[in-house]
């Protein structure tokens, strides 16, 4: 048995200790009261009031992406999408800590490697970009247990209550995780500014005493003693109002999420009728008026279950339409914490996921699983935060209700933000999902001109179906001042010599926008590049009237205002890039392609960092230094000519690198079998026996005579093998089991060598009683069973008082006829060591039971030598059972290239099989043929050395009897992307060694 002493006892025993230790002679008892409870100022960085958060005494909106660097255990590769973010004119960005990953065995907490967090928040920081830390402990995010180590299985009493095992449980980490971000706080230098405690703490079960304000003074105490001094945020699933300032809960800024188009991949087309949340505003005036309107998180994508649909049905459903109608409509109520998720969402590698979805973590996200940034809603999320950021009156203005009465039409609604001058009118369909053109004139009302219906010279405007707009009135642009715009703002900048303004509309429309002009000169602006754009007088100010088009429009005043007029889908190549290390906004306007990164100003040399996937013209048209002397790209100076008014321009190059990928087809292959356990020498003397009398589970019912919960026994991913051992009375005409791994799972048995019969297993079921014929035994000999259970991570623990993660993995029961239960003693096994696990590099979850994962052999140069060559895995296995082919090929990747490669399954046959993908060790895909639906599985660089050997494992597990064959698998290249980007460091890719006591 594996644990005599319950590790909670050792944890409890430890508590009491340092408890004991603390107590100091001479101590003033004041010191004992936290500060926070004195009503001691913590830090004074981060306030707030009911419009926004300040930062050292300034306003700050928040416009953040939820990421999740656990979800790529490539540390080198975090700056990558931190840079990506801050391209998008975000400046913040939220992070879920997972436990599980942390505290694998009860104390042992560790974060180190891939798990370390200081590399993090350093990479944040140079990015400038904040960070909203949320380590749980309970977290939900699709992770296995929702977060929770696969122990707290074991832990007595309600999960995410205030039962004391609970809280015990949850110490260690709390308090070793705040040590980590409280190092990162904001007050030491870091870029950690918000902390959120526990997660959408807002469902319970029918009858419990919720919410426990008792537990939510345990949990902030929690961090608090840990050194957390930034304010806490809470995020409530929906404005259920438990969690706010002005109840016993007492936290700092209230927050709630909002997913409000759902998960309904399958229908990527279809907006629901009332799914525009209406009532935000009024719910946050009645919750939480003195803090300011927080959407901790909104919806960015959707998760997929397995069997769904697919990520780019979720991409399809939850595009740039959604967050032009939905993120504005958020505007409207004047949200300035705003983190969407998931911005990126990565890869569920190594059985961190849980078993409501697959491998990858896509989400259809602004930037994709593989780090790409070409998906059209990426651009659209970039023309909205950076028109955010570049309008500070955005974050004092009050909202007013919306009415139809600001246009000519009642198909059109109007939700006005104001200040004295400055007003914002953010305009959507009334029916917010019409597909209606809708032409109107808009009701502007301002200081100096009084109310203006516009436009005013020719001609109405237009808002197409799912599209919505914000236009302004006294819109400050530097020393200018737009009357109004029609067009949308995308950013302006005011320099010495100049100011620049740029707008846009979507394609073919008419738009109007005033110029207020007193100065000498009056009158005489002009159109300095494209044609279309009509211009007069009023009294005080110059109107511009023109339809949008694909030629650019540039017209100057007298006074030295240059506004850019673009078609939205020009407008997508602008950018504002930043300086590094800046947490700001940057002040150069760039028209370039792909993407910008970075952009930095020495004298007049001008460095900018970027990426290319073609040959693209550059364009700064505003923010070079006057003289430019040198022009920088990736590194390279760039021949360029810099006119009269400073614009620059030069072309960068993309060069077509030569690439080589190794054909996996044609590759030698190594085979194992990875089900010994079948043959009939095998023993299975030194596991560990499933003996255990009494489950620690509290919330299942055991049915066998010992415990065959995995979790008892220390076993939390991947997969499950049990050995029933018995002797046979010649009565065994069927056996009839129960087993649960979570859904898509399956099952195999074998008696002795002999197949009896699998679950294969579908999208839905999570546990399955199969009935299966037993062979004529023979009496008086012993036999074994074989049990070959999958394991699809545990599920969430959503709704308190349910548990739900404490719903076991393994044989729930089991009737072998002719036999009392007690007749078949049982062994166990997940991965090697369970919560000893064995591979420290890559964390407590990677490996599940199969004989080649205990043994290592998944890890880059096993022992092959001796193994079968093979053809590779299409040669498959002829019967039931589990093999492992293994090959491996260098990569010799060009320099300066991000070259995303994924590992494509070709699934055209109905089969039952699951494969799992080994990359250097890396489990980095659980591919279940007969249930999908993902067949294409990226593979970061940093897990594949692109400058090295790379080793590569696939088990295969047959479920049928005549066995299985994967159809092909090819290693492809999803793009070639030229970056500015640098050097990618491997992740560790430790080599085999003999595992001492592998069995
Ligand atoms: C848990 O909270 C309840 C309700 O506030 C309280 O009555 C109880 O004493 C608390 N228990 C512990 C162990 O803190």
């Amino acid at each position: 048995m594996l644990f005599s002493f319950s590790a909670l006892q050792a944890l409890l025993l430890a508590f009491f200790a340092v408890r004991t230790a603390s107590i100091a002679i001479g101590r003033n008892p004041n010191d004992w009261i936290a500060p926070y409870k004195r009503g001691e100022v913590l830090q004074d960085i981060v306030t707030w009031d009911d419009k926004s958060i300040f930062i050292n005494g300034e306003r700050v909106l928040l416009f953040s992406g939820e990421i999740h660097p656990f979800r790529l255990p490539v540390p080198s590769l975090w700056p990558d999408i931190l840079q990506k973010i801050k391209a998008l004119g975000y400046n913040c960005v939220s992070v879920y800590i997972d436990w599980a990953l942390h505290e694998g065995k009860p104390g042992d907490f560790s974060a180190e490697g891939v798990f370390a967090w200081e590399p993090f928040f350093d990479a944040a920081k140079e990015a400038g970009i904040y960070v909203l830390a949320r380590p749980g402990p309970y977290i939900n995010a699709e992770v296995s247990g929702g977060g929770f180590p696969g122990w707290l299985q074991r832990v007595p009493g309600v999960l995410r209550d205030n039962d004391t095992a609970y809280m015990e449980a949850t110490n260690n980490y709390v308090q070793k995780i705040s040590e980590i971000v409280a190092k990162a706080q904001i007050t030491n230098g870091g870029p950690v500014i918000l902390l959120q405690p526990e997660n959408e703490y807002q469902s319970f079960i029918d009858g419990f005493p919720f919410p426990n304000f008792n537990y939510w003074d345990q949990v902030k105490d929690q961090y608090r003693k840990a050194g957390i001094v930034v304010p806490f945020i809470s995020n409530e699933a929906y404005p259920a109002g438990y969690i706010t300032p002005t109840t016993e809960a007492d936290i700092d800024i209230y927050g709630h999420d909002g997913y409000p188009l759902g998960f309904d991949c399958a229908n990527p087309t279809v907006w629901p009728d009332g799914k525009l949340p209406s009532d935000w505003w009024n719910t946050h005036l009645r919750l939480a008026p003195s803090t300011p309107f927080s959407l901790v998180e909104f919806q960015g994508g959707a998760f997929d279950p397995w069997g769904g649909n697919g990520f780019d049905k979720c991409l399809s459903l939850l595009n740039q339409e959604f967050e032009r109608v939905f993120y504005k409509n958020n505007y409207g109520y004047g949200v300035t914490i705003f983190n969407i998720y998931m911005t990126w969402g990565g890869t569920n590698w190594g059985n961190l996921g849980h078993p409501g979805g697959y491998t990858s973590y896509d989400y259809g996200a602004v930037v994709d699983e593989m780090r790409l940034v070409n998906r059209e809603k990426y651009s659209e999320a970039k023309l909205e935060a950076t028109f955010l950021h570049s309008s500070p009156a955005y974050l004092v203005a009050d909202r007013i209700n919306g009415s139809t009465s600001w246009t000519t039409s009642p198909d059109i609604i109007v939700f006005p933000a104001t200040t004295e001058t400055t007003k914002f009118y953010f305009t959507r369909h009334t029916k917010y999902n019409s597909l209606d053109s809708t032409s109107y004139k808009l009701h502007v009302s301002t200081a100096s001109y009084g109310n203006i219906t516009i436009p005013q010279l020719n001609n109405s405007l237009s808002l197409n179906g799912r599209d919505a707009k914000v236009h302004v009135s006294d819109y400050s642009v530097g020393d200018f001042n737009i009357v109004y715009s029609s067009a949308e703002v995308y950013t302006w900048k005011k320099y010495n010599e100049k100011t620049v303004l740029v707008v846009y509309g979507g394609p073919n429309e008419q738009h109007e926008l005033a110029i207020e002009d007193t100065s000498e000169g009056y009158g005489s602006a002009e159109t300095i590049e494209g044609s279309g754009v009509a211009i007069a007088q009023k009294t005080g100010y110059t109107v511009l009237n023109w339809a949008t088009s694909s030629e650019r429009k540039v017209v100057k005043t007298p006074s030295g205002l240059y506004v850019y007029l673009l078609d939205r889908n020009e407008a997508y190549n602008y950018w504002v890039p930043a300086t590094p290390a800046s947490y700001g906004q940057g002040s150069l306007i760039v028209k370039a392609g792909y993407l910008i990164r970075s952009a930095v100003t020495d004298g007049t040399t001008l460095s900018l960092i970027g990426d290319l996937n073609v040959t693209t013209p550059i364009e700064i048209i505003g923010g070079a230094p006057q003289g430019l002397t040198d022009l920088q790209f990736n590194g390279e100076s760039l021949d360029f000519k810099q006119d009269d008014a400073g614009v620059v321009t030069a072309t960068a190059e993309f060069k077509k690198p030569t690439i080589s990928i190794p054909d996996l087809g044609a590759v030698e292959w190594k085979y194992i079998d990875s089900l010994p356990e079948i043959k009939a020498d095998y023993s299975d003397e030194t596991w560990p026996d499933a003996d255990l009398e009494k489950t620690y589970n509290d919330k299942y019912e055991q049915l066998t005579p010992t415990s065959l919960f995995a979790g008892d026994y220390s076993f939390h991913s991947g997969s499950l093998v049990f050995r029933g051992h018995f002797k046979a009375n010649g009565q065994e005409s069927s056996l009839t089991i129960n087993t649960q791994g979570g859904s898509a799972y399956g099952h195999s048995i074998w008696l002795g060598d002999k197949f009896v019969g699998s679950w294969e297993g579908n999208d839905v079921t999570t546990n399955y009683t199969s009935t299966n014929t037993l062979p004529n035994l023979s009496s008086g000999q012993d036999y074994v069973l074989t049990v070959v259970i999958d394991h699809m991570g545990y599920d969430e623990n959503y709704v308190v008082g349910e548990d739900e993660m404490k719903t076991p993995r393994g044989i729930l029961d089991y009737t072998l006829s002719g036999h009392d239960k007690s007749d078949v003693t049982w062994k166990i096994t997940g991965n090697l060591g369970g919560e000893d696990y064995v591979d420290r590099a890559r964390g407590p979850l990677n490996e599940g039971a199969l004989f080649v994962e205990r043994q290592g052999y998944h890890l880059p140069a096993p022992p092959a030598d001796d193994w079968e060559t093979s053809e590779g895995p299409t040669t498959g296995i002829s019967a039931a059972g589990v093999g492992f082919f293994s090959t491996s090929f260098d990569l010799d990747m060009p320099d300066g290239y991000d070259i995303p490669l994924s590992f494509v399954f070709t699934n055209e046959t109905e089969s039952a099989y699951r494969v799992q993908l080994f990359v250097n060790g890396w489990q980095f895909g659980k591919y279940v043929h007969n249930v999908g639906p993902q067949r294409s599985f990226p593979v970061p660089e940093g897990i594949l050395d692109y400058h090295g050997t790379n080793w590569v494992g696939l088990s295969l597990w047959a479920l049928e009897a005549d066995g299985a064959k994967v159809e092909k698998v090819e290693l492809v290249p999803q793009a070639v992307i030229q970056t500015g980007f640098g050097k990618v460091e491997n992740a560790p890719l430790t080599k085999w060694e003999k595992r001492e006591g592998a069995y």
